[in-house]
């Protein structure tokens, strides 16, 4: 599909693009972590709960995604009667890429040896399709705690792929899952140090992270919370400097929608711009391209999306 088509460079205002859409029925999502033009040009911008949520209720017959695979994928297996296209293919994601169904199934079935029982396998839905069709329910940063809390206390647990998360679930919940050794390379180069430096020089400023954070920087933040959870909290304030441990574009979301705040983005460890490079790929001219042709198409693999449906549905059907 690329390069791009030279006659579709000339990319409309974000509005206009939205309108366009709406004239041909489709709906565009996208991810709080896509840039500012993709927010405003998307009729709804959200988590990868409310995503996920809003595809399966509002059953449209056309979506473009812009967000990363697995979050399209996902929206394709709750609405298969829909045509899903995204603006960039490649737009992958670290967390999904660290585990590989084959894998999984193998670690699956060595634990049931070890323990004498097959434990239940809770899946970040940041995974690819056929890692959630060998899962038994799906969880994301926004309802963890519950869907954790909904597995009875004797069943052991196996959390895949987040090893950050899942330690702070275990922290949280009391639990002791078994851990995937998989971490968003975003996340990861969050660094303690810089985050005291950024609270030494903002004295007040409440700090929020993401739990894909490190445990030294969740440890020194006020509150952990996914991204709705974080704009719900800004909503919810007034008249206060945060300091925002998630990815960049997150800022954006904020200032638009609680401007009543300052936000300044906690600094990772090598570079400060906490941008997801997977995210990156799409751009205005991607997105308008994308539209016009329809292409490119999520395309799920039947087998995988009949097993990832039922564990996301036995997710919505808890929160
Ligand atoms: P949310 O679950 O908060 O939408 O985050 C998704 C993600 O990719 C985090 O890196
Ligand atoms: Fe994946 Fe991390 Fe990018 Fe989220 S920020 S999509 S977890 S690589």
């Amino acid at each position: 599909m690329s390069p791009l088509d030279p006659e579709l460079l000339d990319v409309p205002e974000a509005a206009a693009i939205r309108d366009w859409a709406t004239e041909r029925g489709i709906l565009i999502l996208a991810h709080s972590y896509q840039d500012g033009f993709l927010q405003e040009a998307a009729h709804f911008v959200g988590d990868s709960l409310e995503l996920a949520r809003k595809a399966a209720e509002t059953r449209p017959e056309t979506i473009c995604f812009c967000g990363v695979h697995f979050m399209a994928e996902t929206a394709s297996i709750l609405c298969p009667e829909a045509e899903v296209f995204v603006p960039d293919l490649e737009a992958g994601c670290s967390l999904a890429d660290s585990c590989r169904a084959e894998d999984l199934a193998r670690y699956q079935a060595h634990l049931e040896r070890k323990l004498g029982r097959r434990p239940v396998t809770v899946a970040y839905v940041n995974c690819s399709a056929a890692v959630k069709a060998l899962s038994d329910v799906i969880c994301t940063s926004g309802n963890a705690r519950a869907v954790i809390d909904s597995i009875p206390e004797d069943e052991p647990i196996l959390f895949v792929p987040d090893r950050h998360l899942g330690g702070w679930l275990n922290e949280t919940t009391g639990r002791r899952m078994v851990l995937w050794n998989g971490a968003c390379e975003v996340h990861e180069l969050f660094s303690v140090e810089t985050l005291r430096e950024l609270q030494a020089a903002h004295p007040g400023a409440i700090t929020v992270s993401h739990p894909e954070c490190p445990k030294p920087v969740r440890d020194a933040s006020d509150y952990v919370l996914g991204t709705a959870g974080m704009l719900k909290l800004a909503r919810e304030t007034s008249g206060r400097t945060f300091l925002v441990g998630t990815e960049g574009n997150m800022l954006y979301r904020l200032r638009k929608e609680a401007p009543q705040n300052e936000y300044v983005a906690a600094p990772g460890a090598s570079c400060a711009c906490n941008l997801c490079p997977h995210m990156q790929r799409n751009t205005p001219e991607k997105l308008w391209e994308c539209l016009n042709r329809r292409a490119p198409r999520i395309e799920v693999d039947p087998e995988h999306a009949r097993g990832a449906r039922r564990a996301l549905e036995r997710m919505l059907a808890i929160v």
